[in-house]
């Protein structure tokens, strides 16, 4: 019992059959059973339209589920909405910040509108834009920020009010690689901080990067929920070998599976052959040879060794990036 109340305690988001059916019978989110641990940075991976912001829009308020229910820092966002909204700061898809209001200011109404007095919330607006490293910037229009510099005010304000949880939707869609590691590296200091952070990608690399724990979604289903290295290991192959080839490659597909004795997937998608192998040693000369004593021409011969992106091709057969 006293193990329950701990767990329920540090379980910061929980979601039951979360569902959305957009009018016109649009399935966004099917079903969804989620669980967060304080502390944790946790993400949600998935392509265009899998329903990773209609998921973080359920848990912030901003989307009414259909089905389900859903609980942050144990306030049921459907029957408590303005409760739920103290404990969680949001950084959306877009640029939601104040364009008639300097830097600082940004900060500082965010601060009273969350019921801070004056002399706590203009303390902390100074001290978190020095902590974004934004304090050069403080009284400019944020008209002036770089995309990096705006992200950076927004995670900022964010937090202002210290919430139980950070919902980061895409933090760095459309940033430059320099920008993209600056908000990694702020990220990693608030989850250092002991900050829970759910954010949504479809950047494997950055889920990789950041998360602690991941669901992989698509089409509003949860595929695969574990850590970035217990997804890499799950999918059970050490290295995706990817075959271009002149012919029929169903045919290619069926010489290689009888003559790669010890892979343990071979198919044909998408214009090539993927290979799915446990090592690599010997296996790309196999791989020319099979196809050339059966009158295959081998024009490309590539191999990857598991990523996330590999994972997801593995639960779904086809490519994040599509
Ligand atoms: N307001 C809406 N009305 C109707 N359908 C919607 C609405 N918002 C989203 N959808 C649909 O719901 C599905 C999930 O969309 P959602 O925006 O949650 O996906 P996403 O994973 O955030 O995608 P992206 O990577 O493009 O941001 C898509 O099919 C989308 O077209
Ligand atoms: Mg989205």
């Amino acid at each position: 019992m006293a193990d329950n109340l701990e767990s329920a305690i540090d379980e910061v988001i929980h979601t039951e059959a979360l569902t959305k059916v957009y009018p016109g019978d649009i399935l966004a989110v099917d079903g969804l059973d989620l669980s967060v641990a304080r502390g944790e940075i946790f993400g949600l991976l998935g392509p265009n339209g899998a329903g990773k912001t209609t998921t973080a829009g359920m848990l912030t308020t901003r989307v009414i589920p259909t089905g389900g229910t859903a609980f942050v820092g144990g306030i049921d966002v459907v029957a408590h909405p303005t409760a739920a909204k103290q404990v969680i700061g949001v950084v959306p898809q877009t640029n939601t910040l104040d364009r008639s209001l300097t830097v600082w200011e940004n900060l500082y109404f965010h601060g009273r509108f969350f019921g801070m007095n004056a002399k706590t919330s203009k303390a902390e607006a100074t001290r978190l834009l020095e902590q974004f490293r934004l304090s050069d910037r403080a009284t400019v229009d944020v008209s002036a920020l770089s995309g990096g510099m705006a992200q950076r005010l927004m995670v900022a304000r964010a937090i202002m009010h210290r919430p139980a949880i950070l919902f980061l939707d895409e933090p760095t869609a459309g940033l430059d690689p320099q920008s993209r590691i600056a908000l990694w590296d702020i990220l990693g200091e608030l989850h250092t901080d002991g900050q829970t952070i759910l954010l949504t990608t479809h950047y494997m690399e950055e889920a990789d990067e950041l998360c602690d724990r991941l669901a992989i979604i698509d089409h509003g289903k949860l595929l695969a929920l574990d850590t970035p290295a217990n997804l890499k290991r799950s999918v059970g192959i050490d290295a995706m070998i990817t075959v271009s080839a002149t012919g029929d490659l169903d045919r290619l597909a069926s010489v290689l599976r009888d003559s790669l004795t010890t892979a343990t997937k071979v198919e044909s998608v998408d214009g090539v052959v993927r290979v799915w192998m446990q090592q690599l040693v010997g296996v790309l000369p196999a791989i020319i040879d099979a196809a050339e004593k059966q009158g295959f021409t081998v024009t490309d011969l590539s191999s990857t060794e598991p990523t996330l992106e590999t994972v997801f091709i593995s639960l779904t057969g086809k490519d994040l990036r599509e």
